[in-house]
């Protein structure tokens, strides 16, 4: 991403804020797995947003007065004894280039303390008296033991009682939710590599594999195309798994005349795709399964036509409920509406952008920009099977665009695919 689109997004959160307010944004922390190991990094998503760098204990500081806006950044120190060991973190210069941060305003994070007591310390009258703090205090509560920002909060409390701590969060979620349209090119390249990590799956999937082998022909080529990172853990659920809406444990032999659900994505520069296609183990779909899917696959591209600006998410929800008790009544599934909760238990869709399930305001009608999923499913336990397809739809000025539209979905396309390219079908 260009420079200019994180500064675009801090002059937008400075316009949101209030005047003598100051905002504190933190990258976040590493997390010990066991011994001296540590989880891999997972950067706040908001804090991504505003300044592009993906790197722990980084801190973002906006201090307003007078209508004006003044930015801190604060880096740890490259000691040379971790650079021997770990590689260097970034230079100020470097995050200066990414960010588009004025060299002037990157402190170490050492400095931190001192700087915001200076700022704050009312006797100063460099600064306004700043009577607002806001914090990214995010909305999951579980977070709480484990977050920097929590810790700060509290001793932020103790120190200065008079100062009122507002939440930061929902501003920053709600610049989030309509994309520029840089981030959908990123969006699109994630789209892409699924694509071919899918066809590489089609090519290579066969019945008396486990479900885990199934899985790494597309782990494998999302790290081949660019080293991307999955958008979750990858869904692998074969025959009654995928009536399991987040089946992970992905052990299970494909047997042959199983459907094979695959719910996956990858990321570039953290923006997500979030994908499910449905393909049969031995590359027919019997007469039952096929007309299950194309049930399903009629309510995914009804929803797909459905969406537009101005549209609730509530009426995309009860657009995609009444046409999947149609089509559950059509199966023989259901006799009334109220029971269609027992073949479909979650909701149409969700935003996508710099998380799969990206924070959104709901009750914002949809509009030019914002990105959704569109994943109807139909589950029957008793029958073993479970289909859900799912595609990423960008929400245009007069429509939508269906970003994974070049992903097969239909039967006959992948019965042609799949016998046309997969190795054990083509000998
Ligand atoms: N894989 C999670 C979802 O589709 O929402
Ligand atoms: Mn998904
Ligand atoms: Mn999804």
């Amino acid at each position: 991403m260009n420079k200019k689109f994180y500064i675009n997004n801090r002059k937008a959160l400075g316009k949101m804020m209030k005047d003598n307010s100051i905002a504190i944004i933190h990258s976040g922390i590493l997390f010990a797995s066991s011994a001296d190991e540590n989880y891999d990094f997972e950067v706040n998503r908001n804090f991504l947003y505003l300044t592009g760098i993906n790197q722990e204990d980084v801190i973002l500081m906006l201090v307003k007065g007078n209508n004006n806006v003044l930015e801190y950044l604060f880096l740890d120190e490259n000691d040379e004894v971790y650079v021997k060991w770990n590689g260097a973190k970034l230079y100020p210069e470097e995050a200066s280039k990414i960010g588009g941060f004025n060299e002037d305003d990157i402190y170490f994070t050492e400095e931190f303390k001192q700087l915001l007591h200076f700022i704050l310390n009312p006797s100063r009258k460099n600064f306004n008296e700043i009577d607002t703090l806001y914090l990214d205090l995010e909305r999951r509560t579980d977070l709480e033991y484990r977050n920097w920002v929590f810790q700060f909060k509290d001793r932020f409390l103790k120190d200065y009682p008079e100062i009122k701590i507002d939440n930061i969060y929902s501003k920053i979620v709600s610049l989030r939710q309509t994309k520029t349209s840089d981030e959908v090119e990123e969006i699109k390249k994630s789209v892409k590599t699924t694509k071919v990590g899918l066809e590489k799956v089609m090519e290579n999937i066969k019945p008396g594999i486990y479900e885990y082998q199934a899985e790494t022909y597309f782990d494998s080529y999302i790290k081949w195309d660019g080293n991307k990172p999955h958008s979750f853990k990858t869904i692998c659920a074969s025959g009654v798994n995928a009536t399991i809406l987040h089946y992970r444990d992905n052990n299970s032999l494909i047997k042959d005349g199983d459907l094979v659900l695959f719910d996956l994505g990858c990321h570039t520069n953290c923006y997500i795709s979030d994908i499910t296609r449905v393909y049969p183990a031995n590359g027919k779909f019997n007469a039952r399964q096929r007309e299950v899917y194309n049930e399903v696959l009629n309510c995914n591209k009804k929803c797909i036509e459905f969406l537009k600006p101005g549209v609730t998410w509530k009426e995309y929800n009860d657009f995609a409920n009444s046409l999947l008790i149609a089509s559950m009544k059509k199966l023989g599934l259901i006799k009334k509406d109220k029971d269609f909760r027992k073949y479909y238990w979650h909701s149409i869709g969700h935003s996508i952008g710099l998380d799969t399930h990206d924070p959104s305001i709901y009750n914002r009608k949809f509009e030019e920009g914002m990105l959704t999923s569109v994943e109807p499913g139909i589950y029957i336990e008793e029958e073993g099977i479970g289909v859900r397809i799912e595609d990423d739809v960008l929400i245009t000025k007069d429509g939508c665009i269906n970003l994974s539209k070049d992903i097969i979905k239909e039967v006959d396309e992948i019965e042609a695919y799949m016998k046309e390219n997969n190795i054990y079908l083509k000998k």
